[in-house]
């Protein structure tokens, strides 16, 4: 019986799910890519050992492939990071005709989709995403970049991959904690988008939901049909950054403050309680529907405690958001659970009152 594969268009990139990826992968490097004359496989030091032998016993064709292997973490999406990989490649003769195949989580997919994009004005990269963030996210409508001092994803361009390969199969090693932090996009991706997915995902907790590969499916719609009308982000694709300017702003602060930093997802999810404030007080959300996201958050996610005197530094961190216009803060606020509006100007003053209502946030919202 043939392997399932269902295949989603991304701004020109397909984008293949399910059981019968690596087939689709085995026939895309023997048709298309089969000029590549040097193929590198860039992943971490986690999934070169979890992820990168299935690969190979899946497609192997790629044994013979160079591989990079890079630290694993948020603090490793910098730039020099990318000074060892355009090292490494130029040492082992690649050029505009290599193939960099990135294999791990958001981080691998964009630092490998930036290195590879920039070097010798662009060569080709393929995504094989291992975390349910890349999956859902991360490898998904061609952002890709790096972290300067920490602030996120300050350098990067708009670059395509060849083609992204979503095997759900990986997610048996991801270890929860990181399981959760892509939980955090899907959830954003619900309440963005799809009022009927977001009481899906709420009517069981994270950790006993069976069906992934459906789950992943759905959230994968959401976002093809959110980037597909605006692939270059000037307009509708910003709703995809409902939560990130508060929550770029925890992610940033955490890893300058803390030895284990928030994940990407779990500074996403404190930034969501703090944007539906906001959402609240200048949008209108319904104050019940407000409370229904607070309290489904931190059903799956840890309060994470500042104390008020981080406040000035988060509201100092968030000038540095890609989506501010001549020096004022713009966010995406929802208006109702599953329908978002993005560009919505918001005064600092506001930003710092849903920080100091998010401090005492846990105790309002009841934990059930
Ligand atoms: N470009 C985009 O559109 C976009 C969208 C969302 C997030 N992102 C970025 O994605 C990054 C976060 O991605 P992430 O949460 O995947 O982080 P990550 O890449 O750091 O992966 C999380 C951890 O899980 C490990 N891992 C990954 N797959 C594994 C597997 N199958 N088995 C065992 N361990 C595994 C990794 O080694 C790492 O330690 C952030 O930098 C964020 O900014 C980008």
């Amino acid at each position: 019986m043939a392997k399932k594969l269902h295949t989603i268009d991304i701004a020109g990139t397909p984008v293949n799910i399910g059981e019968g990826v690596f087939g689709e992968l085995q026939d895309h490097l023997t048709t298309t890519l089969a000029t590549k004359e040097v193929i590198f496989i860039l992943a971490d030091e986690n999934t070169i050992h979890h992820c990168y032998p299935v690969l190979i016993s899946m497609v192997p064709h790629l044994e013979k492939a160079n591989k990079i292997v890079i630290k694993p973490g948020e603090e490793n999406k910098t730039i020099e990071t990318c000074e060892k990989i355009w090292n490494q490649m130029a040492v082992e003769g690649a050029n505009r005709q290599s193939l960099l195949i990135n294999l791990g989580g958001g981080v691998i997919c964009d630092l490998g989709g930036f290195a590879a994009s920039v070097f010798h004005r662009g060569m080709a990269f393929i995504n094989i995403p291992t975390s349910l963030m890349g999956m859902i996210d991360a490898s998904l409508g061609g952002k890709t970049g790096v972290d300067l001092y920490s602030l996120k994803n300050q350098i990067g361009l708009f670059s395509k991959p060849a083609g992204v390969y979503v095997w759900p199969g990986f997610l048996s090693t991801l270890p929860h904690r990181q399981m959760l932090s892509g939980f955090a996009e899907m959830m954003k991706h619900a309440l963005i988008a799809d009022a009927a997915f977001w009481k899906k995902l709420t009517k069981i907790p994270m950790a006993v939901v069976a069906d992934w590969e459906d789950h992943i499916l759905t959230a994968i719609k959401i976002k093809a049909k959110i980037v597909n009308k605006d692939p270059n982000e000037n307009g509708i694709r910003r709703q995809l950054n409902f939560g990130h300017t508060i929550g770029h702003a925890f992610e940033t602060y955490s890893l300058r403050n803390d030895e284990s930093p928030l994940t990407h997802g779990e500074a996403v999810a404190m930034g969501m309680i703090c944007e539906a404030y906001i959402s609240y007080r200048s949008l209108g959300l319904d104050h019940a529907q407000r409370d229904e996201l607070v309290k489904n958050i931190l059903l799956n996610f840890s309060h994470y405690k500042i104390p008020t005197e981080a406040i000035d530094e988060l509201v100092e961190i968030t000038h540095y958001d890609k989506k501010n216009r001549k020096g004022r803060l713009m966010l995406t606020l929802i208006q109702d659970i599953g329908k978002a509006v993005e560009g919505q100007q918001c005064e600092l003053a506001l930003v710092r009152e849903s920080l100091f209502r998010y401090t005492d946030f846990s105790r309002h919202v009841p934990r059930e």
